[in-house]
């Protein structure tokens, strides 16, 4: 295995099913882990099983029946959270426990109403207890994002030593800037003994719009682990999005990064996400928007009939995408009628591309978008008339 291995690690069933009228039923989450295992993703968590009997029971049929990925439940630093997950992924063929507690100031004291060092005792307490269980282990230290870098140190060196085999630094409230995250990669492997026989994981939330930037940053310092989510769904404003990371490390191929991902299956199964979910996806999204590979002003769709390469850096047949979309709007100029006309069996020489584009600007200026049925009748009407 190179270096250079970045382990996806998909949290869409547990931190992304978390949001508000995004609860799935145990077939809803069996599909889309079925699906989750086909994309070729590392590893699944699958949710967190002391939450409620439903959640235990997805997370026992994940085990049972998905073979291939890592499956991955969420238990707090408590004996009895970690017990119930070890028995819901009992049926797993590669099961890990993922284990944690709060580190920042804010939740020490506020959250936790305890000391640091009290916190530390609970986190390798905790890691001991679910390595009598499984081997693999992860460790997250809740809010590392706003915790100082020397105490995140001890608490990551305890649990290392009591045995946790990947380490968890989550931006739990998506404060961190993107150098900030990277070098508080960056000190924790220079500064805790044995880490480099574990795996350090990014999980970026993304209330400032920073979470897939700052999981870049992450991997660029030593992390190789990325923990996403399809269409960026999770807590708030969401978690670092699968398709952006993945795509952002294709598409700087120079960076060395390589995952086990099939890109063509991401439109794919961003929609069955959103379906199941219930929860559409914004059009401007990167990667999988309706909007991702649409064109619609002159000078963008004249390029892009020229060149598709000239507005667009990813070729849409790699994420699963037919093909581009040049859209007729009042911004659109004649390359792209011309280009549409052809499309739907009309040829048209320039005399008569000027007559339909006055015409069309008319149709144009009245709605927000003008489909192969104006644009026929337009011609049509033309045709018949002058032209
Ligand atoms: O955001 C977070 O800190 C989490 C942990 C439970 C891993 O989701
Ligand atoms: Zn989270």
């Amino acid at each position: 295995m190179s270096d250079n291995k970045i382990f996806i690690f998909d949290t869409t069933l547990r931190d992304g099913e978390q949001v508000p009228g995004c609860k799935l039923n145990t077939q809803q989450k069996l599909e889309i882990a079925r699906e989750l295992e086909r994309l070729g993703v590392d590893v699944i968590e699958a949710g967190f099983p002391i939450s409620s009997p439903g959640d235990f029971e997805a997370v026992a049929q994940i085990s049972t029946h998905i073979k291939n990925p890592i499956i991955c439940g969420l238990s707090r630093a408590v004996e009895k959270d970690i017990k119930t997950a070890a028995e819901a992924l009992k049926t797993a063929r590669r099961p890990r426990i993922h284990t944690g507690i709060g580190t920042s100031d804010s939740h020490v004291k506020f959250k936790l109403k305890t000391t640091r060092e009290k916190v530390i005792e609970r986190a390798v307490a905790a890691v001991k207890y679910a390595k009598s269980f499984v081997e693999d282990v992860e460790f997250y230290a809740e809010d590392a994002g706003r915790t100082d870098n020397e105490y995140l140190a001890r608490v990551i060196q305890a649990v290392v030593d009591a045995g946790a085999t990947v380490l968890n630094i989550p931006d739990t409230t998506g404060y961190c800037l993107p150098d900030e995250y990277g070098a508080k990669i960056a000190y924790l492997k220079a500064n805790v003994n044995g880490i480099d026989k574990t795996i350090l994981s990014t999980h970026c939330h993304n209330d400032l719009g920073l979470a897939t930037a700052n999981s870049i940053f992450g991997v660029r310092h030593g992390a190789r682990q990325i923990e996403c989510t399809i269409n960026g769904i999770g807590e708030r404003a969401g978690n670092t999005s699968l398709e952006e990371v993945v795509m952002v490390m294709r598409q700087h191929a120079h960076l060395g990064f390589h995952d086990n991902i099939n890109t063509k299956l991401l439109n794919p199964i961003s929609q069955l996400v959103s379906d199941r979910m219930g929860m559409p996806v914004q059009p401007n999204k990167a990667i999988v928007g309706t909007n991702a590979f649409a064109h619609s002003s002159g000078i963008h769709q004249d390029g892009v009939i020229k060149k598709r390469e000239t507005y667009e850096i990813i070729n849409p047949l790699d994420v699963g995408v037919d093909q581009s979309k040049i859209v007729l709007t009042a911004r659109s100029g004649r390359a792209a009628i011309a280009y549409r006309a052809k499309n739907i069996g009309y040829n048209l020489t320039k005399l008569e591309l000027d007559k339909v584009y006055e015409q069309f600007l008319q149709v144009a200026d009245r709605q927000k978008e003008v489909g192969d049925d104006d644009l026929t009748d337009i011609i049509g009407k033309l045709k018949g008339v002058a032209v």
